[in-house]
């Protein structure tokens, strides 16, 4: 994986010849404000209402066609595209751009029944059929060969058409299919694996630890997926087989990127990511656009829904080098696909908007401008809901679209955070394969662990990969980092000693990228920078507690920790927190070492939020990292975008109470400028601020 920048990409307006993305980004002109327009569902009347009320509600910017394979090419090689001309002859005319599909999500019902074989397999056997969508096996050569051919003939067809100003490639890969086990897959993938391993079956061998239940390989074609099996399939094989099926699927991506680059090169390219998608190594495939989106759909029914899309963003964020991305898709109100499907009450969908905009987002867009009459998903929230304008969703919609008018300087602005969380997506497969100590270890929960009392300690992070550069960050933090490789174990170590605060959670530094234990003591490439080593894992029982309390200067820190303890020994790391309970009385929970120049800590156990909070905020403190705003009530955000001489302060209430936030500084109010800022604002519940910095901002700093 290559480490990524933060912070490389010009801001809009600075030297050098602009990118695709960045001419994308001034074009709009602003935020960017829209959703997915699919107006082949509906009759010509419906669309002419469309494009008043996307004025109305000041869109600027639609994705178009995801769906239209089946329209645009009814059968083979008879493409026709007089729909789509009509429809983006009329977005241009209302000054609108395009983000345009390639339409290739969801193959057409003709190519299945001519090939069968795209179709995509289970691990069980399974052959999932046609009648919904993503359908396709992503290393069948057929599906490939059509998919090209249709971008192929898109892409011409469209070149400078002025209404095109993106290329949205497939929607949402690995969304349904993240890996296929397919007799196509299985080849593909002992291709894959001869290019790994160089031809070398004994490095296969090695890697794999076939030695173990007598899976010696004597030859590449001996080989298949790990399908479903009497007991656990070898964790090595499948590490590759997720390996594999995230390059299956960037292989998709980059034949249509390709295509579209020769005949359009001026139009950026992006693909949707998901939240929280484990299928698609996001950090592995952000390298491949021009312009970062995801999809998002917190469920308004937790209890802290803005928490794991601000994680996520975080990660758009840090995949993209902390450029602009866009917010591609959210529900305006319920999704359809969950058990009980929560409307977003009022001011919610504002809210969260915003905070996509207080992550760096410069766009904001929905699944979808209207609401399906029939389909799947015709109980899915619309912009434009079934109950037409006259509606708490369109009003909410359209004067959102409105107040992100007024702040068209907003983009150009960036997120810069002083805290890290370090995330890797081959940690993600390997933490979540079977046959571990605790099945407790779930990557997005734990992360949370994490994240939740850094977002309530009011301080922002960037979520990068291990092999970052980190030398910029005042703290990283590495929530249960299982795999780590030498070379990132060295990142991280080289970091502490050049001065950095480093703070690592139990289950870190366990396996090689291989998933084989790094021996002689866990987590062995951390050792000597934790001044720790652990004998033994001691996982809890459900439902277990354990007393911890706090020594020196978190002398009056009371807890409890659950899930996770373990045989820790110290070697030269000083106890910060320790068990209370009986068995355990007096061992070390959490440490704190000196290492060069540096400090590091080591959580060997989960602790509840407020004493994760405690140890945090001690780190916080001693690297010298302050929140964005000083003391903010619980579950309040701030969040500051600077960049090009300008400065903006984001206020976000995720409570249902009423807060006056005390802002230090000059600040106006972006969305009512006539309003001054006399050092408090009231922040009514579900409420948001916008200010805009009024003391000169040096441009050097930005
Ligand atoms: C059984 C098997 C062993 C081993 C153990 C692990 O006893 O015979 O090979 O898998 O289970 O508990
Ligand atoms: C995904 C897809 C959309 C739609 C929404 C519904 O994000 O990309 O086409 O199905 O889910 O939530």
């Amino acid at each position: 994986m290559n480490a990524v920048p933060r912070d490389v990409m010009p801001v809009s307006g600075t030297a050098g010849a602009p990118s695709p993305g960045d001419r994308f980004w001034r074009r709009l002109g602003g935020v960017a404000f829209g959703g997915d327009y699919n107006p082949e569902q509906w009759p010509a009347e419906t669309r002419a209402e469309d494009l008043r009320l996307m004025a109305d509600a000041r869109v600027n910017l639609v994705t178009v066609g995801v769906f239209a394979w089946a329209r645009v090419e009814p059968t083979r090689g008879a493409y026709d595209f007089s729909f789509f001309d009509q429809v983006l002859d009329d977005l241009h005319a209302h000054g609108i751009t395009a983000d345009l599909a390639t339409m290739t999500a969801s193959p057409p019902p003709w190519l299945v029944h001519e090939h069968p074989e795209i179709l995509p397999v289970t691990s069980d056997g399974t052959v999932l059929g046609p009648g919904g969508r993503q359908h396709f096996c992503p290393s069948s050569p057929v599906y490939r060969e059509r998919a090209a051919l249709l971008v192929e003939r898109l892409a011409t067809h469209y070149r400078g058409h002025p209404a095109l100003g993106l290329w949205h490639v497939g929607n949402e890969y690995g969304c349904h299919i993240g890996a296929c086990y397919c007799e196509v897959s299985a080849d593909d993938f002992r291709r894959w694996l001869r290019e790994r391993y160089a031809g070398d079956i004994e490095a296969l061998n090695d890697a794999w630890s076939t030695d173990f239940w007598s899976q010696r390989y004597a030859s590449f074609d001996h080989i298949r997926p790990p399908r479903v099996a009497p007991t656990y399939p070898n964790p090595a094989q499948r590490l590759d087989y997720m390996r594999f099926s995230n390059e299956a699927l960037r292989g998709c991506l980059e034949l249509e990127a390709g295509i579209l680059r020769r005949i359009t090169p001026e139009v950026p390219i992006t693909t949707n990511f998901l939240m929280g998608l484990k299928a698609v190594d996001v950090f592995d495939w952000a390298p491949k656009v021009d312009v970062v989106s995801v999809d998002s759909y917190p469920d308004p029914h937790d209890e802290r829904p803005h928490l794991l899309p601000g994680l996520l963003y975080d990660t758009m964020r840090g995949a993209g080098g902390g450029a602009p991305w866009i917010l591609m898709e959210q529900a305006p109100s319920a999704v359809n696909w969950r058990a009980r499907n929560a409307i977003k009450q009022p001011g919610r969908m504002r809210l969260w908007s915003w905070q996509a905009v207080a992550h760096g987002a410069d766009a904001i867009l929905y699944f979808q401008w209207r609401q399906s009459r029939g389909g799947a998903e015709k109980f899915h929230s619309g912009m434009v809901p079934h109950a037409g304008t006259d509606s708490r969703v369109y009003r909410e919609i359209a004067a959102l679209g409105r107040e992100l008018a007024r702040v068209p300087d907003l983009p150009g602005t960036r997120v810069r955070n002083q805290v890290a969380i370090l995330l890797d997506w081959n940690n993600w497969w390997a933490l979540e394969l079977d046959s571990h100590p605790s099945d407790g270890v779930r990557h997005e929960e734990r992360l949370l662990d994490h994240y939740a009392p850094l977002f309530e300690l009011g301080v922002g992070v960037d979520v990068v990969p291990p092999s970052a550069d980190l030398t910029g960050y005042a703290l990283v933090v590495v929530p249960n980092l299982y795999l780590l490789s030498d070379e990132n174990a060295r990142n991280l170590s080289a970091y502490v000693s050049g001065g950095g605060a480093l703070v690592v959670s139990f289950f870190s530094g366990i396996v090689d990228e291989h998933d084989r234990v790094h021996l002689g003591g866990y987590p062995a490439p951390l050792r000597e920078v934790l001044g720790v080593r652990v004998e033994e894992f001691c996982p809890a029982a459900e439902r277990e507690t354990f007393p911890v309390r706090g020594c020196g200067a978190l002398a009056d820190v009371e807890g409890v920790a659950d899930l996770w303890r373990e045989d820790l020994r110290l070697t030269g790391a000083e106890p910060e927190l320790v068990f209370e309970s009986p068995d355990w009385a007096g061992r070390p929970a959490v440490t704190r070492h000196r290492f060069g120049e540096g400090v590091s800590r080591y959580l060997s156990t989960r602790l509840d939020e407020a004493t994760m909070r405690a140890v945090l905020g001690r780190a916080l403190t001693e690297a010298g990292v302050t929140p964005v705003v000083e003391g903010l009530p619980s579950g309040v955000q701030a969040s500051v975008r600077t960049g090009a001489g300008r400065r903006f302060l984001i206020l976000l209430n995720h409570t249902g109470d009423k807060h006056d936030i005390a802002v230090g500084g000059e600040w106006a109010d972006a969305l009512a400028p006539s309003e001054a800022v006399a050092g408090i604002v009231t922040l009514p519940p579900w409420g948001v601020a916008v200010l805009r910095g009024t003391e000169s901002v040096d441009q050097a700093s930005n």
